[in-house]
């Protein structure tokens, strides 16, 4: 894994942001793996920003997400469609059609796992996979457990989940209990992660992913397998890794 060390949120979220434009750029028709959650709030306003200053140019761009709460539409406002919807996909030049997430409203679990699986498939895979990191190590929605999922699965949300969570909701009663996500093995099959991880709340998970044992308890901690994975965290976030890090 490489780490490339910020000062601090803005600074994460621009080199991020550098990073993703850089893709965009050497292949203008690469998959982009997307993100929800407060750390790339960031990362897609300076997106956007660059699109409206003429500097990026998603028309030949495709996206997927990896996550979507079971039972929420796309314009539930707290559903992940309507979050990457008014975060991004509004403010850029996304063609219409070539923006995938989980289908929340399928009732069906199996099959709609099976859609999203084959769909990633069929799109050529992930050429560069956008990730944050939860406090306990999760990536996607692949909480703590006894063992790898390796496709998109549907899970139960562990109580830190939906306790974090619940501040994009009025109350945890409101925050869905079950998720669909890419699986891990979704995940390791994109070409190129970049994994973005901001603020002393995460210094713990960042240091038990790229240093602690791979295994199913930090999800994370999977990534060390890949080959291409860069790291951009800031100066809270990183403080917890040792010297030869930096
Ligand atoms: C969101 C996702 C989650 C978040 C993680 C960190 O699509 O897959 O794994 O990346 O929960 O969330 P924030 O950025 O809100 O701390």
């Amino acid at each position: 894994m490489k780490l490339i060390i910020a000062k601090d949120y803005r600074d994460m979220s621009r080199k991020a942001a550098n990073i993703i434009s850089a893709q965009m750029i050497l292949k203008p028709e690469s998959v982009l793996g997307l993100a929800t959650g407060s750390t790339p709030l960031g990362i897609y306003d300076q997106l956007a920003e660059w699109y409206r200053k003429g500097d990026l140019d998603f028309g030949q761009i495709t996206t997927v997400n990896l996550d979507e709460y079971v039972g929420l539409g796309p314009d539930d406002e707290q559903s992940y469609h309507y979050f990457m919807k008014k975060n991004l996909f509004s403010r850029v030049n996304l063609r219409e059609g070539y923006s995938f997430l989980p289908d929340g409203r399928n009732p069906e679990g199996e099959l709609e796992c099976r859609r999203y699986t084959e769909l990633i498939r069929s799109l050529g895979g992930i050429d560069l996979q956008l990730l944050g990191l939860g406090h306990n190590g999760h990536i996607g929605f692949n909480e703590p457990s006894d063992a790898f999922v390796r496709d998109v699965h549907m899970v139960d949300l562990t109580e830190r989940t939906i306790e974090a969570n619940k501040r994009f909701f009025t109350s945890s009663e409101e925050v869905p209990r079950r998720a669909y996500t890419m699986g891990v093995g979704t995940i390791l099959l994109a070409k190129k992660i970049l994994l973005a991880v901001s603020g002393s709340q995460k210094a713990e998970a960042l240091y038990q992913v790229m240093h602690g044992p791979i295994c199913p308890q930090v999800p994370g901690s999977v990534l060390q397998l890949h080959p291409d994975v860069l790291v951009v965290a800031d100066e809270e976030a990183a403080a917890r890794l040792p010297k030869e890090d930096r």
